[in-house]
């Protein structure tokens, strides 16, 4: 049976981790659909045209180790205001989250037009401050030498662009549930998303 959980929010807000984690725990697949524009976006900077880029996306595209450095981030941010890229993904995307069995996905545009007809839309948050930090500590475990300022420039400037740009804006889906994870554990977020979904199921 097929259940879709649209998880949107800003940049470095927890969507992941919350995805991640709610699809472990309900057996569900689960799809960063970020990837799949930091994956264009990079294939962009090394000179393809990011319409094709988006067209031709193979699966070992999306496992690149530097995705999440901020020129990616920011790459990402500039295909994704262009329509046709947006187009590009849209069938993969909605087909991922009808498939049997479950889907989880988090995005920006995933209860707004991906999936409009999920049965739960989370919409996650968390301060600047926070998210700046949350991200820089991920950057620099994994060995990636940027600043808190930088990381916090990044996130600022794709937020202002992924707002406001025509096509898909970040924004909560009106039946959305909003979680602020701002001064919430990893866990409670992670709890508190679970009882979401649970009373979803009845
Ligand atoms: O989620 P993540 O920060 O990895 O996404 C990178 C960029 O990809 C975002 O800043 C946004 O511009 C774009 N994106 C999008 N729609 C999605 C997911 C990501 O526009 N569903």
């Amino acid at each position: 049976m097929a259940f879709t959980i649209a998880i949107d929010g800003p940049a470095a807000a927890g969507k992941g981790t919350i995805g991640r984690a709610l699809a472990a725990h309900f057996g569900f697949s689960h799809l960063d659909t970020g990837l799949l524009y930091r994956a264009t976006g990079r294939r962009m900077l090394t000179g393809l045209d990011p319409v094709e880029a988006a067209q031709s996306l193979r699966a070992e595209d999306l496992a690149a180790d530097d995705l999440r450095t901020p020129d990616v981030s920011q790459a990402a941010s500039r295909v994704a205001a262009i329509p046709e890229v947006r187009q590009a993904l849209l069938d993969f995307q909605r087909a991922f989250a009808r498939r049997a069995g479950g889907a989880v996905l988090d995005g920006r545009d995933i209860g707004t037009v991906i999936c409009p007809d999920a049965e739960v839309k989370l919409f996650v948050t968390a301060s600047d401050v926070e998210r700046a930090r949350r991200r820089h500590k991920e950057l620099s475990d994994g060995g990636h030498a940027v600043t808190v300022d930088e990381v916090m420039e990044d996130l600022r400037q794709r937020d202002a662009r992924d707002s406001a740009r025509a096509a898909a804006p970040l924004k909560p889906a009106e039946d959305a549930q909003l979680l602020d994870t701002s001064t919430m554990t990893i866990q409670d977020a992670v709890a508190e998303a679970i009882a979401i979904v649970d009373a979803a199921q009845g």
